[in-house]
């Protein structure tokens, strides 16, 4: 058995990058909560996706933000797809509006134009995509659909964050972008999003709404810059007792802040935003600067996968290309939940909260969510049966083969 564990979730990004940048950090408190490394971070945004630039404590408070900034009236409705983040949902009913899920297309775990225009109504305002897992999403075709019906664009790129060799149709054509920069996400500064404007409009009403935003407490920005090392720690010792008792102990005391609180899971966001902190736009700025590496290990893990999907007959989605850097790889398999549990056993986690559920993860309350079982057969065919494999920064390419070998195996 692994000692070091496989798994999708355990501080994905934290390499001695990582920990030199959140120790420098560290030993600087009162350049937490505000500071130049902000402003660097938003400049460098602002150029890469020509477009006003918002900074947030995480991408569903961005997402909120924008939302709310857009005025929807009681009951008009904002169309994602199933098979997507809990924390999209929310977002829109915090801001006044309603979900409505279009079907995917299982090549590609992303909607379609046709399933997205199936779902149009008077009360439509506007189309959240989302790029899954870093499978471009049909952006061009849909933002030809929202010109003709007068509806906005919203690109969610919470998976992927397209570097100088692509994917270069991602953040192109929506009319709004926000990025996730959470734990496991395509960049990462332990939690963060960013919003992008290209109406001068919204902008124009975005700067008001910032000013209304707050500042995160020191004691919160701490437990989120230790988050880095809790990890450094437990994860070389999770196969022993050690590993695992420390990281229970964090989370029975509560050091650990959760991906997702007990009123999220509910439903309930809170309306209030925060900026993202000085502190960890430094280390999201480190993540930019290697960028270029990090997806370039993504794209190279992909190509492995999909060499070994072809030579072991994996069903893999015909959407996915050896270009891409995608943020986890996914494939097929009727008996997903079986396979998961017989590698848990090798200390390898392949649950990624992205299974068993259209709106994830599984442990949320569905009714909130507005989401009708049986509305989307291909998103609740394909959750049931997706078996994820990582392609993040710390995910060796040695790791990748002992995790196939053992999958074959399965298979
Ligand atoms: C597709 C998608 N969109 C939006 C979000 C929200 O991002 P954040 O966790 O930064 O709020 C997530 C993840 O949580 C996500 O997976």
């Amino acid at each position: 058995m692994l000692i070091s564990p496989i798994h999708h979730t355990f501080a994905p990004h934290v390499n001695i990058h990582y920990i030199m940048r959140a120790f420098l950090i560290l030993l600087a408190p009162w350049k937490w909560r505000s500071g130049n490394s902000l402003k660097l971070l938003s400049q460098e945004l602002e150029q890469r996706l020509n477009a006003d630039a918002y900074l947030f404590a995480s991408g569903r408070e961005a997402l909120c933000a924008l939302l709310r900034t857009l005025e929807l009236r009681n009951g008009e409705e904002v169309i994602v797809q199933g098979y997507t983040c809990v924390a999209v949902s929310n977002a829109i009913h915090t801001a006044g509006g309603v979900p409505i899920y279009a079907d995917i297309d299982r090549e590609t775990l992303n909607m379609t134009v046709e399933s997205v225009d199936e779902m149009i109504t008077q009360r439509t305002k506007a189309i959240i995509c989302q790029h899954t897992f870093g499978i471009p999403s049909p952006t061009k075709e849909l933002k030809e659909l929202c010109t003709k019906k007068n509806l906005l664009l919203i690109e969610d790129c919470a998976h992927i964050i397209p570097d100088k060799d692509g994917p270069e149709q991602i953040g192109k054509h929506g009319d709004f972008i926000f990025y996730s920069f959470g734990r496991d996400k395509a960049v990462s500064g332990i939690t963060g999003g960013a919003l992008f404007s290209r109406k001068s409009d919204v902008s124009l009403k975005l700067n008001e709404e910032y000013k209304h935003t707050t500042t995160l407490s020191y004691f919160i920005i701490l437990r989120y810059l230790t988050y880095p090392f809790v990890y450094a720690i437990a994860k070389p010792f999770y196969g022993l007792f050690i590993g695992k008792a420390f990281l229970y102990l964090l989370k029975k005391i509560k050091w650990m802040v959760p991906v997702l609180t007990k009123q999220e899971k509910e439903g309930h966001q809170s309306p209030i935003a925060h900026q993202l902190p000085n502190a960890l736009a430094f280390l999201i700025i480190g993540q930019f600067k290697r960028l270029n590496i990090i997806n370039d290990h993504r794209r190279k893990l992909t190509k492995f996968y999909l060499e070994e999907g072809k030579k072991h007959n994996w069903p893999v989605p015909d959407g996915i290309k050896s270009d891409m850097p995608l943020q986890k790889f996914p494939l097929f398999v009727r008996n997903a939940g079986d396979i998961r549990a017989q590698l848990k056993k090798k200390n390898i986690h392949l649950d990624d909260g992205w299974t068993g559920c259209v709106v994830c993860p599984s442990t949320i309350y569905l009714d909130p969510t507005n989401y009708v079982p049986g509305s989307d057969p291909e998103a609740e065919s394909a959750c049931e049966q997706i078996l994820s494999l990582p392609t993040h920064p710390t995910m060796s390419m040695k790791q990748a083969k002992e995790m196939s070998r053992q999958l074959n195996r399965l298979l």
